[in-house]
C-alpha cells in the first residue's frame, strides 16, 4: 500500500506501507523526521501528523488517550492525529498526510 507524505520542507515522499504496521512505524523506518519518543505508546505526541481531509473518515477515530495527548501538543488542527495510533490496512492505500511542526 502507498502512503503519500509531505515533510516539513514541503518535499513529497511515497512510502510503501503494510498492514502489520502503524503509520508511525512506516514514517520512522523510512527515515522521515519524526521523533516518536515513546515508541508508539501514545505518551509523547512527537508522532503528530495532519491527515488529508478526504482520508480522515476512513481511519479509526481518536480515542481518549490520543485526545488527551493532542491536548498537550502544539499546532493541533482538526486533521491532527498521532501516527502511532493509526493501524494501516488495505483500505488506507494511497493515504495522504503531512508531518506536523516539531
Ligand atoms: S510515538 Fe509517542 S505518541 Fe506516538
Amino acid at each position: 500500500m502507498k502512503i503519500k507524505v509531505t515533510d516539513r520542507d514541503g518535499n513529497k515522499h511515497e512510502l510503501e506501507g503494510d498492514s502489520n504496521s502503524t503509520l508511525m512505524e512506516i514514517l520512522r523506518d523510512a527515515g522521515l523526521d519524526i521523533e516518536a519518543a515513546c515508541g508508539g505508546c501514545c505518551a509523547c505526541a512527537t508522532c503528530h501528523v495532519y491527515i488529508s481531509d478526504k482520508w480522515l473518515e476512513k481511519i479509526n477515530v481518536r480515542d481518549d488517550d490520543e485526545e488527551s495527548m493532542l491536548d498537550q501538543a502544539f499546532d493541533v488542527k482538526n486533521t491532527s492525529r498521532l501516527s502511532c495510533q493509526i493501524s494501516l490496512s488495505e483500505e488506507l492505500d494511497g493515504i495522504e498526510l503531512e508531518l506536523a511542526p516539531q
